[in-house]
């Protein structure tokens, strides 16, 4: 998945990094002993639980759980996505994220960015052009300021306007690959977008990834947009976020709307943090997004059954990733008005109040659950806890989840049982679900002096192991064998979305009495191993006797096997 950066760049990375002075530089961290030491940010607490050890470059809370390397830290607390989180240390040290040479150079979209960035400038010079075009958003009340900051342009009228200024054969190809010129059943080509008005939609970097066409006439369809192509992407796409984010304004919200003129219309007012997504429904992806740049996220709907359907899908992708601290507000228009009329008919102040009146998630669901229900009848106030908890089940665990369900509790007068791991009902972390067996004690020993891997001679025996937990220690020894210079956490992140990442994360932080001297910790464990692999291998040897016999060589094996347990 994560493919495009060459690992021994995120070793390089990794390496250079002191995960104690990234988290000192963000939350204050104290010295103990040979640790430090702070109230973990990803819970509230009184007392410091969150640790963070220098030699293994790794942090835990002993409160919550929450456990990782420096990468996995900046991602926790800056909701950054595991590449951003590499560019950010990359950043610090002077880096540039290298291409994978392997998997990257097949995916090089680069030069379809820069045939998209030729085509914007083409159409915003043809905009300046077109007086009608021109006219056509000064009547819609946009200036050429607005204009020139979201780089509007206008697609002539015409099949052959932006064909005409790309003639190599191979230009044309990956003009259609990114769906600016179109092919017709006879092999022809001509230009996608016509006498129309062009929003040319970024990503967050403010690359171009494709276009939003608005007829001036009265073509249809009113709105014509980019296909889906290999850099474009409606399910994750935002318009405006680029210019928004650009914008920095004090406000700590973006808003959602529906058009990309409610957008630039929006701006036009002064109100610059806002975005629409692109003719479809909010995805969580669209979500995650938005919550990577922002604390609050403002939907915006039609005020219709319309809108409130499309606001309650909006709201049901968003619970699942509403940690504690992040907030959403829905907001409904009066019927018929979207943002671009509104603000125009009554005003920036207007618009705010009504964003200020905006009913918060919490609000929204319930009021959305409650629509078919009495809930001052005792099966209504049933039913209600009925349709919210499967739903309310589905927050992260926080204080927000503890204080929904509180208010459900209230509003349906009884107790609900749901599960949760918050601040005033912990329970215990996970680490100390440890089972004791000696796999897992060799594993941990390992993680506490890898420098063990290289006194560990032969692990023959380890290879195609039965033992739950073997692979993973064979791996662990294996690698840190062949880079005895590899940090913890680069190992960790050796890792990162294979299955043994939990249990290897939880391993790290799991100190039992065995730790003390992990040199025998371990001798003791891979003995163990090595005499459990034997008689499991002297018993299906036994039962092949039984059956089918042994040839002559598992008879040897037999023979030996049976000389080293008696030794
Ligand atoms: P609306 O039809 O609500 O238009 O489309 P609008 O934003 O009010 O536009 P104006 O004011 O008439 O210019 C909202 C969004 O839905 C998508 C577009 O993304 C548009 O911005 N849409 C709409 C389409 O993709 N195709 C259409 O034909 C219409
Ligand atoms: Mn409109």
């Amino acid at each position: 998945m994560y493919s495009r950066i060459p690992q021994a760049f995120i070793d390089e990375v990794i390496g250079r990094t002191d995960i104690v002075e990234l988290i000192d530089s963000r939350i204050t961290l104290k010295k103990k002993g040979k640790e430090y030491a702070a109230c973990c940010p990803f819970h509230n607490e009184k007392t410091a639980s969150f640790t963070v050890s220098p030699e293994k470059q790794f942090y835990h809370c002993f409160g919550c759980g929450a456990h990782g390397t420096a990468l996995g830290f900046l991602m926790e607390y800056e909701r950054l996505d595991f590449i951003e989180a590499v560019e950010v240390l990359a950043q610090q040290h002077g880096l540039e994220v290298p291409k994978d040479n392997n998997s990257f150079i097949k995916n090089d979209f680069q030069p379809l960015y820069i045939l998209l960035e030729q085509a914007n400038t083409y159409f915003q010079k043809s905009l300046r052009k077109h007086q009608h075009a021109i006219n056509y958003l000064k009547d819609r009340g946009v200036s050429g300021e607005i204009a020139a900051q979201y780089n509007l342009g206008y697609a002539e009228d015409g099949f052959e306007n932006l064909l005409k200024q790309f003639d190599s054969a191979a230009t044309q190809e990956q003009l259609i690959e990114i769906g600016l010129i179109k092919k017709n059943d006879k092999g022809g080509i001509y230009d996608r977008f016509r006498n129309r008005i062009i929003f040319p939609i970024k990503d967050r970097r403010g690359r171009v990834i494709g276009f939003g066409g608005r007829a001036i006439d009265d073509a249809v369809p009113k709105y014509l947009n980019s296909p889906e192509t290999p850099v474009f992407h409606k399910s994750e796409a935002l318009y405006g976020l680029y210019e928004a984010r650009k914008a920095k304004q004090t406000a700590r919200s973006l808003i959602v709307v529906e058009g990309y003129m409610d957008v630039v219309a929006l701006a036009q007012h002064g109100i610059e943090n806002v975005v629409a997504t692109l003719g479809t429904a909010t995805t969580s992806q669209h979500i995650q997004n938005l919550y990577r740049c922002t604390q609050e996220i403002v939907f915006c709907f039609d005020g219709d059954r319309a809108g409130r359907d499309a606001a309650w899908r909006a709201a049901q992708q968003t619970i699942p990733l509403f940690k504690d601290g992040l907030e959403a507000k829905f907001l409904f228009l009066p019927q018929g008005e979207d943002p671009d009329s509104l603000i125009r008919s009554r005003g920036k102040e207007i618009f705010l109040q009504y964003i200020n009146e905006g009913d918060s998630l919490a609000t929204f669901i319930f009021s959305k659950l409650s629509e078919d229900i009495d809930i001052r009848s005792p099966s209504g106030k049933a039913r209600l806890a009925q349709l919210a908890k499967p739903l309310l089940e589905k927050f992260p665990n926080g204080v927000f989840k503890q204080l929904i369900f509180e208010e459900l509790e209230k509003k349906v007068g009884a107790p609900i049982d749901y599960t949760s791991t918050s601040l005033t009902r912990p329970k215990p972390a996970n680490v100390t679900s440890n089972k004791v067996t000696p796999v897992r004690l060799a594993v941990a020993a390992l993680l506490h002096q890898p420098s063990l891997a290289l006194e560990v001679d032969s692990i023959d025996f380890l290879h195609e192991n039965q033992i739950a937990g073997v692979p993973l220690l064979s791996k662990i020894i294996q690698i840190w064998k062949q880079q005895p210079e590899l940090t913890h956490a680069a190992l960790i992140e050796r890792f990162r979305d294979q299955p043994e990442e939990q249990q290897i994360q939880k391993l790290m932080s799991w100190d039992p009495p065995e730790m003390a001297d992990p040199q025998a910790t371990l001798q003791d464990a891979l003995v163990w191993i090595q005499r459990k692999t034997q008689s499991s291998r002297v018993q299906e040897l036994i039962d092949k006797q039984n059956t089918d016999g042994l040839n002559e060589d598992e008879r040897q094996e037999f023979k030996n096997l049976l000389h080293q347990k008696a030794s």
